[in-house]
């Protein structure tokens, strides 16, 4: 056993009835491959790379390519998750993703990444509380596992928000960019896993961030494009206000209801939205800059994906190890926030992904694939027989 746990782990404290705990036992990432530098946004607005560097820290962003989309981005991150993981994703039973950016209103965007993965057996939700989605997510997904509904679960953090970004706004385009992040959580019975969690809400102020239209209130129509409501809009200040004023607390209740004192966190991994954010809870919460992970110069504010894939980038820098403790808080739209402690004892499979399980999964994903069409087909085949035997017309 870890000395960390000292064999008198407190876990899940906050999850009631929790007999077994969830552990983080594959993860993986994708950011698309093309850069878009603050040169390259002043280009499009009345800004520049010092102002953009100055006030929030960030250098670049990735924007997605025409062909990639949100369950796209989540599909490369949950794959390599799964193959850490050493799951077959036949064996997963729920896939969550944390998106405010949805392929569509609906079907669910887990539902495409389900049947892409040919999850045959996979439950599949969206969670969409904005930037705040990830760690929402983690908890729901935790919780589910600790309760014995389910034995593991994909939980995935993916945005597109490049396109929903107005690109002559200045004070919101330079800050978002796409990119998923996954995490593939396993029951167990060893001490660890997510300990806490804490979620939070005031949607008092749910008009300071929001895509006004697409939604009932607005459906898209030409009057609501002609008055550009189908963009993100923001109040940067005030959301500023509220982000240094919920973050540190979250993050202090998530490792009360642990059990953890900071002193005892070893990482700490915030929404990576704004520098001065971050600096400003990381002091609240007097956490040295090497306990504090920060890679929004890179990537800018890619909302629900923000945290999983601040997490990746630290375990391949070698910043969290086993026995770890780590602290995870987010915010963002609603408004809300979400914060969860972790403690790293990652359950991994007994042996390495071999060449040869590369090809399996290679294998496995185009079976999916052939068994998408086919199951489509045969669905198709379902409402043309059922026109024939009910009379029933295409609704369109
Ligand atoms: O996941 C949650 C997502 N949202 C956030 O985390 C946003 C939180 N808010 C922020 O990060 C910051 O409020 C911003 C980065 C959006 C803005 O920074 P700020 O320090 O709060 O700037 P400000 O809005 O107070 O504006 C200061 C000045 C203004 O000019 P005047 O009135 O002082 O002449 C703005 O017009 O900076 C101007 N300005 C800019 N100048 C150059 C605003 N945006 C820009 C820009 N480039 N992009």
């Amino acid at each position: 056993m870890n000395s960390k746990t000292n064999g008198n782990h407190k876990s899940n404290a906050a999850l009631p009835g929790a007999k077994r705990n969830a552990h983080i036992a594959g993860w993986g990432k994708y950011v698309p491959e093309k850069v878009m530098s603050n040169d390259e946004i002043a280009k499009l607005v009345d800004t520049s790379d010092e102002w953009i560097q100055q006030r929030t820290g960030i250098r670049e962003r990735r924007i997605a390519d025409p062909k990639e989309t949100t369950s796209t981005m989540a599909i490369r991150a949950a794959r390599d998750a799964l193959a850490l993981a050493g799951l077959n994703p036949g064996d997963v039973e729920l896939v969550i993703v944390a998106t405010a950016t949805p392929d569509y209103i609906f079907p669910a965007t887990a539902c495409l990444v389900q049947n892409a993965l040919g999850a045959s057996r996979a439950g599949a939700f969206d969670l969409s509380i904005g930037c705040s989605g990830f760690v929402y997510a983690l908890g729901v997904g935790a919780s589910m596992i600790t309760s014995g509904a389910v034995n593991n679960a994909l939980v995935i953090g993916s945005e597109t928000l490049s396109r929903l970004l107005n690109w002559a706004d200045r004070g919101t385009c330079i800050l978002f960019g796409d990119g998923a992040g996954a995490f593939v959580l396993r029951a167990s019975d060893t001490p660890g896993g997510v300990l806490s969690y804490k979620l939070g809400s005031d949607g008092s102020g749910g008009d300071l961030l929001i895509i006004p239209a697409g939604g009932s209130k607005h459906p898209i129509s030409q009057e609501v494009i002609d008055q550009g409501l189908q963009f993100l809009r923001m109040d940067g200040q005030a959301v500023f206000k509220f982000a240094t004023r919920v973050m540190g607390k979250a993050a202090k209740e998530a490792c009360e209801l642990a059990h953890l004192s900071l002193d005892e966190i070893d990482l700490f991994i915030p929404h990576q939205a704004n520098l001065r954010i971050i600096n400003t809870a990381s002091k609240f919460l007097k956490l040295p800059d090497a306990k504090v992970m920060v890679n929004v110069q890179k990537y800018g504010n890619t909302s629900a994906a923000s945290v999983p894939i601040a997490f990746c980038e630290a375990v391949d820098a070698g910043r969290v190890k086993p026995g770890d403790n780590l602290l995870l808080v987010s915010f963002g739209a609603g408004l809300s926030w979400a914060a969860a402690a972790v403690q790293f004892e990652p359950v991994m499979p007994s042996k390495p992904h071999t060449a040869k399980d590369v090809l399996a999964d290679w294998f496995h994903y185009n079976v999916a694939s052939a068994r998408s069409v086919l199951s489509h087909g045969l669905h198709r085949l379902d409402s043309v027989t059922g026109r024939k035997v009910w009379g029933a017309k295409d609704p369109k």
